[in-house]
C-alpha cells in the first residue's frame, strides 16, 4: 500500500472500530474506506481486520462479494451506467457502448489520462426517465448515445 493511504486509513478505521456491545460491520468499514480512499486497496484486509476484530477472510469476502466496493483506484471521473431493467430496455446497452467509444475504455477500467472510470450499475433509482448514467455524483436522465459527448465534455 502507498504510504499517503495510511495515515487516512488509520484514521477512518478508527471511526469504524465497533464497541462492546456492537458487532464488527465490515461493509461499513469498506464504505467508509472507500469512501475516504477512493477504493479499497487489497493490502488494507489485514489493518480492517485487525480493527475490526474479524479474519481477513472475512474482510475479503465481504469485498469481494459487493460489486460497489472497488479495489483499483478510479479516474477522476467516475461514469457508472445503469443496466436495470427499464434502462435496458429503453436502449442503456447503447448509451454504454457510446460511452465507451467516446472515452476508449472497457468498463472497469481507466481511460489513460486516469480523466474517466466507466462502470455498470443495477437500477439508480430514476426508472421514470432511464435510460440513467451517473457521472459522479450527478444523475442523468433519458441519455441518448448522441448526447454522450456533450454530456462528457464538462467533466475535466
Ligand atoms: S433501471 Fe435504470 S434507473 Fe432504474
Amino acid at each position: 500500500m502507498t504510504t499517503w493511504h495510511k495515515p487516512r486509513l488509520a484514521e477512518t478505521l478508527e471511526t469504524c472500530r465497533p464497541v462492546p456491545p456492537d458487532k464488527p460491520n465490515i461493509l461499513k468499514a469498506l464504505l467508509a474506506v472507500q469512501s475516504a480512499l477512493g477504493h479499497v486497496p487489497p493490502s488494507a484486509i489485514p489493518q480492517i481486520a485487525q480493527v475490526l476484530g474479524v479474519t481477513d477472510a472475512q474482510v475479503a469476502g465481504v469485498l469481494s462479494y459487493y460489486s460497489d466496493l472497488r479495489t483499483q483506484p478510479t479516474g477522476r471521473h467516475l461514469i457508472r451506467v445503469c443496466m436495470g431493467e427499464s434502462c435496458t430496455a429503453n436502449h442503456g446497452v447503447l448509451v454504454l457502448r457510446a460511452i465507451q467509444d467516446h472515452v476508449r475504455v472497457a468498463v472497469g477500467d481507466r481511460t489513460q489520462v486516469e480523466r474517466f472510470t466507466v462502470e455498470q450499475m443495477s437500477c439508480a433509482g430514476n426508472c421514470a426517465v432511464s435510460p440513467t448514467v451517473m457521472i459522479d455524483e450527478d444523475l442523468c436522465g433519458r441519455v441518448t448515445p448522441s448526447i454522450i459527448p456533450s454530456l462528457l465534455e464538462p467533466y475535466r
